[in-house]
């Protein structure tokens, strides 16, 4: 099964993963920290999912196009209250952005997707994201970082140095699922020529990188 495909039979119960306790403290303060750099700007969110960060990131924003590959994702996200007429939702491949057209964005927003993307596609993908956006954009990504006591065991490590979990879904099936786990500096040495003032912030079981294109 592929990622979008284990994504789709999950929908209704992803957002178990924000109800865990030992993470809420840590969804408050970044919650809380999301509206600012999207204040005022025409938002692109990939791999939007539930929407569980598209309300929060959305607040003080003038437009927010939220996308993911699959509509029974977003069917769960379209049922929330969002920013009042402030929020789209659109099916859109994060590795193609078909269906965008000739639309740019002076911000970009990414929520647990940095995560999956494997190592060897990860320049090209922040470039193609880099080519929707306006010079001096601002770019939010935020993602887990690995905590022992609350992360799905890595299972493995392939010849690219992508780490994989194997995580069991309702049904009782097991499905490996690729999770990278990058550190800052790995981060940063991803982000391209663009990238400007690059900011990481640590959290006990997330990170958030913040930074404007040049
Ligand atoms: C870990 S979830 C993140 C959801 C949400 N951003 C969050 O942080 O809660 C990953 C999301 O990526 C979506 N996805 C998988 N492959 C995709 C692709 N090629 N293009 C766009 N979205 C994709 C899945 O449907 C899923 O909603």
């Amino acid at each position: 099964m592929d990622m979008p495909e284990y994504y789709r039979q999950r929908a209704t119960y992803y957002e178990r993963v924000y109800h865990k306790p030992e993470r809420q403290s840590d969804l408050r303060a970044m919650e809380a920290c999301l509206p600012g750099p999207f204040a005022g700007r025409r938002v692109l969110e990939v791999a939007c999912g539930t929407g569980w960060w598209t309300r929060h990131g959305a607040r003080d924003c003038t437009h927010w196009l939220a996308t993911d590959l699959n509509p029974n994702t977003m069917d769960v996200a379209c049922n929330k209250a969002m920013p009042a007429g402030r929020v789209e939702f659109a099916t859109v491949d994060a590795y193609t952005f078909d269906g965008l057209g000739q639309r740019s964005f002076d911000g970009a927003f990414s929520g647990c997707w940095w995560s999956h993307i494997p190592l060897e596609r990860l320049a090209s993908w922040l470039e193609l994201l880099h080519a929707r956006l306006e010079p001096g954009a601002r770019v939010v990504m935020l993602d887990n970082s690995y905590v022992e006591a609350s992360s799905t065991p890595l299972s493995r490590r392939d010849a690219q140095g992508n780490t994989y979990q194997n995580r069991t879904l309702d049904d009782g099936k097991v499905h490996e699922v690729l999770k990278n786990f990058p550190t800052c500096d790995e981060a940063f040495a991803a982000l391209g020529a663009r990238a400007r003032n690059p900011e990481w912030i640590a959290y006990e079981h997330y990170w958030v990188l913040n930074y404007q294109l040049a």
